[in-house]
């Protein structure tokens, strides 16, 4: 079994694979181009010394043959002239920026995440549309493309802002990202915008026009007015994109802690130095919250009940946070008690962390008795009915209903990352394995041999070991990212920043303290 600093090799190689977009072949022709890489033109954009948290950047990971590395788009949140702006930047060496499936649902992910914290959107726009093969699976249903283009409408409506700088070939939904737009930038003799480009409008209409005729900068710039600007090249471009936000007025600026920050003890050691990559080894959770909290200080709420759930309050980056930390599985008592801080937290409008290593709820006849069906359904509803931010880390295991308990995808985290020591499924391979072949051996009993039962074990067991496997979860956009865990109170206090200074919901509520 590899430890964990082979694991984090493993994901630095699959990180620099994924930025190098779709390849030598491609990377050359768009050089030669005079164009700039994607990543190029964000690190331009963006304020000097500053993160940048790129989001889901093995999407699509292993897919498509591993043509369409990061799915074809680089996302993230950066800081432009102090205004924390959400990035969604094409990448036109993979498959000429088109997107697939996991294209849309990466494009609108930041797009969610952007109206969430009202971040403005700034579209870094090259890009051929849908990627026509997998139509399908990209144009027609409510989260697909057009989904993107409903929140862009939504969100500039709501005052959000919507900056397009277009660089390349912008064909159909291509083409909507900038004519959505509240301001674009288009960049001359490279930048297009047409609804349908000259091989369609050949075949449409038989008009034969050349690109830049039919969609150039200067044509959209002083004869239809769908460009703003043009920019002689994209330095200039990205010049006066960097303008329009300075000059976005009194938008959402990141709320500074009320109390300084301060590291936590370099006694407790790294984050990683806790982190096994056998999951059947146990976490030593109080150790490792202590490696992330400011002070490595951690107040911990009602140690001496519900113990297999770790609850308490403390500071990430000197914003007040309330922890919920798996150290075993959840019993009713430790469901009750996660219900009971959720609703402390709720009321003292504290964010919330879920570091999740979670085998799942307790099963069994004593657990069924004592109402676990119950009392694990209060913690599914407090983490649900919760206010205040939330944030969930993958740092173990993320099995069954206890992926819910602790604040799954489903819950509607603010965002989720995961580890790559993580797994995430309904059950273990081991367990699953089991259970598959219990249920068919009743049909299978009369004609399978043992060797029959043998293969449908080894098989179960692979799925399971595959489909839990990080990498495939991220490549599916489960989650917004793998990141190491000695990153983790960075990534935190950052999304925590985001978040800090927006208006509560203080209101009255039902209280479920049981
Ligand atoms: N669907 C399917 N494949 C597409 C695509 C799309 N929308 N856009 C680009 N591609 C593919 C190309 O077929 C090519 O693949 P290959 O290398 O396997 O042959 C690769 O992406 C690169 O495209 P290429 O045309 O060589 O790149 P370019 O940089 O010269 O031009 C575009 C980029 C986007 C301007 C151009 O590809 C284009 O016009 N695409 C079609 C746009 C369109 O009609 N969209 C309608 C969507 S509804």
């Amino acid at each position: 079994m590899p430890d964990i600093n082979e694991l984090i090799d493993e994901l630095r190689c699959a990180h620099v694979a994924a930025s190098q977009g779709g390849g030598e072949r491609f990377r050359a022709r768009h050089a030669e181009r005079g164009k700039m890489f994607v990543r190029d033109r964000i690190e331009f954009i963006l304020d000097p010394g500053t993160a940048f948290l790129e989001l889901s950047p093995l999407a699509a990971h292993g897919l498509y043959g591993g043509e369409v590395p990061g799915a074809g788009i680089v996302t993230g949140i950066g800081v432009i002239h102090d205004h924390p702006c959400m990035i969604i930047a094409n990448d036109a060496t993979t498959k000429g920026g088109s997107f697939f499936a996991e294209t849309v649902r990466k494009h609108s992910r930041a797009q969610e995440i952007a109206e969430q914290h009202k971040l403005p959107c700034i579209y870094l726009v090259d890009c051929g549309g849908a990627f026509l093969p997998e139509q399908d699976r990209v144009f027609p249903d409510k989260d697909h493309f057009g989904g993107g283009f409903w929140r862009q409408c939504r969100m500039s409506a709501a005052g959000i802002p919507q900056i397009s700088v277009v660089f390349g070939g912008c064909t159909a939904g291509g083409a909507y990202i900038p004519a959505l737009s509240d301001q674009v930038v288009m960049v001359k003799g490279t930048g297009r915008i047409h609804l349908g480009g000259p091989p369609i409008v050949k075949a449409a209409i038989n008009e034969i026009v050349d690109g830049e005729t039919l969609g150039g900068a200067e044509m959209h710039t002083n004869v239809s007015g769908v460009s703003d600007h043009i920019a002689a090249d994209e330095e200039t471009a990205l010049q006066k994109l960097r303008e329009i936000v300075a000059n976005l007025g009194d938008g959402r600026r990141i709320a500074s802690p009320q109390q300084e920050a301060c590291v936590p003890l370099a006694a407790h050691g790294e984050t990683q130095d806790h982190v096994p990559v056998d999951l059947k080894r146990p976490i030593k959770m109080r150790a490792l919250i202590k490696t992330m909290t400011d002070g490595s200080e951690f107040s911990e709420f009602k140690p001496d009940y519900g113990k297999t759930l770790v609850t308490g309050f403390a500071h990430v980056h000197g914003y007040p946070v309330g922890i919920i930390a798996n150290d075993g599985a959840l019993f009713s008592e430790s469901s009750v008690k996660g219900a009971h801080f959720i609703e402390l937290c709720d009321q003292r409008q504290i964010p919330l962390i879920f570091l999740q290593n979670i085998t799942g709820f307790m099963v069994g006849s004593e657990a069924e008795r004592g109402g676990i069906a119950k009392h694990s359904a209060k913690l599914v509803y407090a983490v649900s009915n919760a206010r205040v931010p939330k944030y969930t880390i993958l740092v173990g295991g993320s099995y069954g209903a206890g992926n819910y308990g602790m604040c799954g995808r489903g819950f509607r985290p603010r965002f989720l990352f995961s580890w790559p020591n993580s797994r995430i499924a309904t059950m273990s391979p081991d367990v699953a394995s089991t259970v598959v072949t219990d249920l068919r051996r009743a049909s299978l009993k009369s004609s399978a041999s043992e060797k029959d039962i043998i293969a449908l074990d080894a098989k179960t067991r692979a799925q399971f070991e595959e489909q839990s496997d990080p990498y495939y979860a991220t490549a599916r956009l489960w989650d917004d990212g793998i990141i190491e865990p000695n990153q983790t109170r960075d990534v935190l206090g950052l999304c925590i920043a985001l978040a800090a200074g927006e208006d509560q919901d203080t209101g009255p509520r039902p209280v479920y303290r049981m």
